[in-house]
Parts: structure tokens; C-alpha cells; sequence
């Protein structure tokens, strides 16, 4: 059955790589504007990128737009979801139903480099206006919300961010969405880990993501009992460097020690430069140092894995699934007052705030990065 194109609506958004808690946002935010705030809600297939190429369709004609609205109007729901050709779906109860702890975001997700372009941004801002959009929420990481600040600052669009990184490197919130489980997974593959480490009496070098940031990798570490957390905040590695956190190693090998997990972030670097990815150039590393002459453990083995997009996956935790309820409402709250203007949602001491593009960092965040190593150093046994 077909329905008319809504007056006003409120758009939705996710951009850059996925994090998990994606879905649970958009249940979120599409339950609670059809329950409570009785306005529509525009689902964006593909990020900006969904965006850019709807207005690159109708943006000139007028009687593509026309259609627009009525494909919009009669695929709402799954329909619009089945429709590969929809870029814009009119959200229902039942399109949202069942999607919680899923990882992904159904709506997709894209990075779009076309976006730094303000020609097409300004594209973007009349699609929006000619489809009754009174504002957009864009959920994503550093990129994306970059995006959103633009997209605020060149319309009198209200533009809501939403911070959804597994990263953990955006300074002006305590946590972003997905923080949670993948810390949980990266538990999880430890653990795994662990058993063999233990049976085989080797160290594994385990690489995390978290781009330039070491805060996922700490946080794993610290919530996995992971031995060694190798992290890009203390500077490149240079050969004495890796030599001492190889000599740490064997000096705990050399008290009973049977086996080490080090975890180290993707953002670290070396100097010299290394093009291999870190747990590769650890391993050899360590390696060679383990079996200098008249090393004491010249058997000792080393294992690399990169652990990759296996840290993006998986089931959402409860408690990113309570964060993106508490962003979605709060995104909620600033659309619909009069007076509100456009910032991103935050986590400061356990409250939900918006606060304005472009905040500075808050020192609390280079706080808690120093308390989790030194708790990391306080409940280490060697
Ligand atoms: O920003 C999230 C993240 O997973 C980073 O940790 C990682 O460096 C990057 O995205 C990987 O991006 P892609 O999925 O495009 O390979």
C-alpha cells in the first residue's frame, strides 16, 4: 500500500567503517521518532556516499525528485531495505525489528573521499531540503563527524553526530559507540590465545586496531591479563627499544614465567619505518633477540597475528546497546528544541551531553589512557 511523502522528517546516517551498536542506534532513534516524537525517519543507505548519489539523480530534475518521493513513499519499511536501487528508506516499526545486538549497521556504511568537496556537500544540503529533512544525524568516527561539522556549518540544517568508532579516539567523549564489544572480542580472542601460548610455552604478538590511538589495545589488555601492551603514544620503536621489551620477556621467562601475550596497536611505529604490519615486525624482533648468542631461552617461540575486522564483528554488547539508546535520545532531545543547534552527542561521567563540533580534548580522556597503564603495570606479576 502506498503512503505520501512525510512533511518533515529527521535523516539517519552511518559513515566510515562500521562499529558495533550501529544497529541498536537506529532501532533507537527510529522507535523513538515514531513513538514519541510522531516525525519520520529517513533511512541513508551507504553513508554520504547514498547522499551524493541521490543528489547527483534528482538534484537537477524536478521530476526525478517527483519519483523520488513516491519510490520513498511506497517501498517504506523492508520493501525500501529489499530495494537496491533506494538510497533513502522511509523507516518502520518493523524494519527496526530484531536488529539489536547485530552487529553491521543494515543501512550500510561507506567512507566518502567525494565529500571533501564542497560543491558536492552543497549538493547534499538542497537534497536534503527538497526532501522536508529538518535534520541529520550522522553516526560515525573522526571522518564522518569532520563531515557533519561542515555539512553544520554550511546550512542552517541541524546536524546531530553520533560518536561510533571502535577506535576510542575521539577526545571529547568518555566512550564511543562499539568501544564495548570490541574490547569484549578482543577478551574473547585473547583468551583464545592464551591456550595454545600456554601449551606451546610461546609468546604471541597480537595486533589490535585503533588507527593512531593505543586506547583499544589498553583497554583489551588491561581487561584480558594480556602480559605486554605495545601502544603508539610512547613514540616510534627504535631497535633498543624492542630490545628492552624483548628483555622484559625473558627476564619473566627466566622467574617461571611459561608464556606472554603482547598486544600491540596498529598505530605504532618504528624507526626506521617498517612497511610489514607490527605483529610481523615484533615477531621477527623478538625473535632474533631470543636467540642471540648465549640467550638463556633460544627455543623460545614467537607467534604474529593480526586480528583485523574480527574486532569490528560480532553480537553488541548490552552496554553499547544502552549507549546507543541514551545518544539516540539525546539526539532526539536537541532536534526538537527550538532553540537547539547542532553538536554531537557525548559520555562525560556517565551523562549524556551534546556538545559542539570541534570541542577541545578533555584532559580526563589522557587521564583515564595513564590510569589503564598503570593498572596495567600495578596487576602485572613480573
Ligand atoms: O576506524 C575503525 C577502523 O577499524 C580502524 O581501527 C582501522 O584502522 C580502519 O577502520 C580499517 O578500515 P577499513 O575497514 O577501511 O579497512
Amino acid at each position: 500500500m502506498s503512503a505520501s511523502f512525510p512533511e518533515q522528517s529527521v535523516a539517519v546516517l552511518f559513515s566510515g567503517g562500521d562499529a558495533p551498536g550501529m544497529n541498536a542506534f537506529l532501532r533507537a532513534i527510529v522507535r523513538l521518532g515514531l513513538n514519541r516524537e510522531k516525525i519520520a525517519v529517513l533511512g541513508i543507505r551507504d553513508g554520504y556516499r547514498g547522499l551524493v548519489r541521490t543528489a547527483r539523480a534528482v538534484n537537477d530534475d524536478p521530476e526525478a525528485l517527483v519519483r523520488l518521493k513516491q519510490d520513498i513513499a511506497s517501498h517504506t519499511g523492508r520493501a525500501g531495505l529489499i530495494s537496491e536501487q533506494l538510497h533513502i528508506i522511509q523507516m518502520d516499526h518493523a524494519s527496526v525489528s530484531g536488529i539489536m545486538g547485530k552487529g553491521g549497521t543494515i543501512l550500510g556504511s561507506a567512507r566518502c573521499l567525494e565529500f571533501h568537496d564542497k560543491k558536492v556537500r552543497d549538493s547534499v544540503i538542497k537534497l536534503l531540503k527538497n526532501l522536508n529533512v529538518r535534520a541529520l544525524v550522522v553516526v560515525g568516527g573522526d571522518g564522518s563527524l569532520t563531515g557533519a561539522k561542515l555539512l553544520a556549518e554550511e546550512s542552517d540544517l541541524r546536524i546531530i553526530g553520533i560518536p561510533a568508532t571502535i577506535d576510542n579516539d575521539l577526545q571529547f567523549t568518555d566512550m564511543a559507540l562499539g568501544v564495548d564489544t570490541a574490547v569484549n572480542t578482543l577478551v574473547w580472542a585473547v583468551d583464545h590465545f592464551i591456550d595454545t601460548a600456554r601449551s606451546h610455552r610461546r609468546v604471541m604478538v597480537l595486533e589490535t586496531m585503533g588507527r593512531a590511538s593505543g586506547d583499544l589495545a589498553r583497554m583489551a589488555g588491561l581487561a584480558s591479563g594480556a602480559e605486554m601492551i605495545v601502544t603508539p603514544e610512547a613514540g616510534a620503536l627504535n631497535e633498543e627499544a624492542i630490545n628492552k621489551l624483548a628483555a622484559k620477556i625473558e627476564g619473566a621467562m627466566t622467574r617461571g614465567r611459561g608464556h606472554a601475550i603482547v598486544l600491540v596497536a596498529e598505530g605504532v611505529e618504528f624507526d626506521p619505518p617498517q612497511k610489514r604490519n607490527r605483529a610481523y615486525v615484533l615477531m621477527d624482533a623478538f625473535q632474533q633477540y631470543f636467540q642471540r648468542a648465549g640467550a638463556p631461552f633460544p627455543d623460545l617461540e614467537v607467534r604474529p597475528s593480526v586480528l583485523g575486522h574480527l574486532q569490528r564483528g560480532g553480537h553488541t554488547t548490552p552496554q553499547d546497546c544502552l549507549l546507543a539508546a541514551r545518544f539516540a535520545d539525546c539526539a532526539w532531545n536537541s532536534i526538537q528544541q527550538a532553540d537547539g543547534g547542532s553538536g554531537i552527542t557525548a559520555l562525560r561521567k556517565n551523562v549524556i551531553e551534546i556538545v559542539p563540533y570541534g570541542e577541545p580534548d578533555m584532559p580526563e580522556r589522557a587521564d583515564f589512557s595513564r590510569e589503564m597503564e598503570r593498572l596495567h603495570d600495578d596487576l602485572s606479576s613480573w
